[in-house]
């Protein structure tokens, strides 16, 4: 089993796929921009071979991959911007997997809704816009409050809320950058993930996570430490319905054999609708809290599902594991933390990893980075158990720079 994986070195959990697709049994070659001498140990004690290309470039891309002679059996990519790239590989390749008229749809945000709409499935209003007339068309048509956002964007950046026409003016300026935007109703409700490791289309595996607050709450105000909770029971009948939703994007997309993360809304009249899903794994360690619910290891069974489409993990599930991204006040270096001794000798048996950036760390780009200035974990069987703990490492645990 030859397989060709696009940036095992970066984003930080490819390096645990890579890991994954050794662990199966896979010979795996590894290509992207990353310097040989940069890549992390881990990383390379796991391949077979690497080429070093800019995958911006996709001709040079496929250049390199040929000159190698490998035919390979797989053509894997779990980073957004390039899910695209591997699909158009292995046509061009000749390899099985997902084909890049449906990698499209699961990247481009109108061609996206258009099918899961066709399929009879709530997506919230939406149209494409190249102009700014054509945005207030839209506005016209929809009334406020709407959302603007790129067509194919990623971590809410250039994401707006607009309320009213003023509102409207301000963010056409702010995307005035972005060659083509989304025009969309904004869905006031609650939002969940629904996660898959998905063999020939059913998935083998799924989760839901809840968002506290809302994604783009969360990006719009830096005091807030959002919070992010995979769901024990995601079976109970309140969460029957985004499953069904769930189920319905995969078939109208045509999904294949891999990860899928999407996203969906569930209004305060119980209505669901769906908000966008991606062929690939979700970021923000959101793999590790799935491992942490049902004590698995996903980075391996999604390298077995893509390589021999089967699936050993135990789908039995624990725990309600909480991630708590903190933000520091004020810039810099980290200057102390408070609250996180008080915290840890009372939830420390919860506690599966603590990743708070210390004293004399830079402070990260939260606006760049959802992971912000690090993040705390707790799990426990218990739901509301876990989002309280969740909150007390929200507001007790506070961070300073500089
Ligand atoms: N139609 C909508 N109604 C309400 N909220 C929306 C809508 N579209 C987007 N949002 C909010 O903006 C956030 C970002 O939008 P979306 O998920 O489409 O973009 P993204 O930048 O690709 O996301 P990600 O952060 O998952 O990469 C959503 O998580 C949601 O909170
Ligand atoms: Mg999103």
């Amino acid at each position: 089993m030859k397989v060709l994986f696009l940036s095992p070195n970066y984003p930080l959990e490819m390096q645990d796929f890579t890991r994954g697709l050794a662990e199966v049994g896979a010979d795996v070659v590894g290509i992207g921009d990353t310097p040989r001498d940069g890549l992390s140990p881990k990383v390379k004690s796991h391949l077979a071979g690497y080429l070093q290309v800019p995958l911006q470039n996709p001709e040079a891309v496929l250049t390199a991959v040929r000159a190698t002679g490998v035919r390979f059996d797989r053509v894997e990519c779990l980073w957004e911007p390039f899910v695209e790239l591997a699909a158009w590989l292995r046509e061009r390749l000749g390899v099985p997997g997902m084909t890049l008229d449906t990698a499209r749809a699961f990247r481009d945000k109108e061609l996206m809704k258009q099918r899961v709409e066709a399929a009879g499935l709530r997506v919230p209003h939406h149209t494409r816009a190249n102009t700014r007339e054509e945005v207030w068309a839209a506005a016209e048509r929809f009334g406020f409050p709407l959302i603007l956002k790129p067509i194919a964007g990623a971590g809410s950046a250039d994401t707006f809320r607009v309320d009213d026409a003023k509102e409207l003016e301000v963010a056409l300026a702010r995307t005035a950058h972005v060659p083509e935007v989304s025009v969309e109703e904004f869905v006031d409700g609650e939002e969940f993930t629904f996660d898959t490791v998905c063999i020939d289309g059913k998935p083998a595996y799924a989760n839901i996570a809840q968002y506290h607050p809302r994604p783009l709450q969360a990006r719009s105000n830096e005091w807030i430490s959002p919070i992010v909770v995979t769901i024990r029971d995601m079976w109970a009948p309140a969460y029957k319905p985004g499953i069904e939703l769930g189920l319905g994007v995969l078939r109208a997309l045509n999904m294949g054999t891999g990860f899928t993360h999407m996203e969906w809304y569930k209004k305060a009249n119980g209505e669901v609708v769906f908000g966008e899903i991606g062929a690939r794994s979700a970021g923000g360690h959101l793999v590790d809290q799935m491992n942490w619910t049902g004590d698995i290891d996903l980075y391996r069974e999604w390298a077995r599902a893509v390589c021999w489409k089967s699936f050993e993990g135990d789908t039995r599930r624990k725990n309600n594991v909480a991630i708590i991204f903190k933000r520091a006040r004020g810039q810099g270096r980290i200057q102390r933390i408070e609250g996180l001794e008080r915290y840890l000798a009372k939830y420390g048996a919860h506690v599966v990893a603590e990743q708070l950036l210390r004293p004399g760390a830079q402070r990260r780009d939260w606006l760049q980075t959802l992971v912000s200035d690090g993040f705390v974990c707790v799990r426990h069987p218990d739901l509301s158990a876990t989002l309280q703990m969740a909150q007390a490492a929200a507001t007790d645990v506070t961070m300073y720079a500089e």
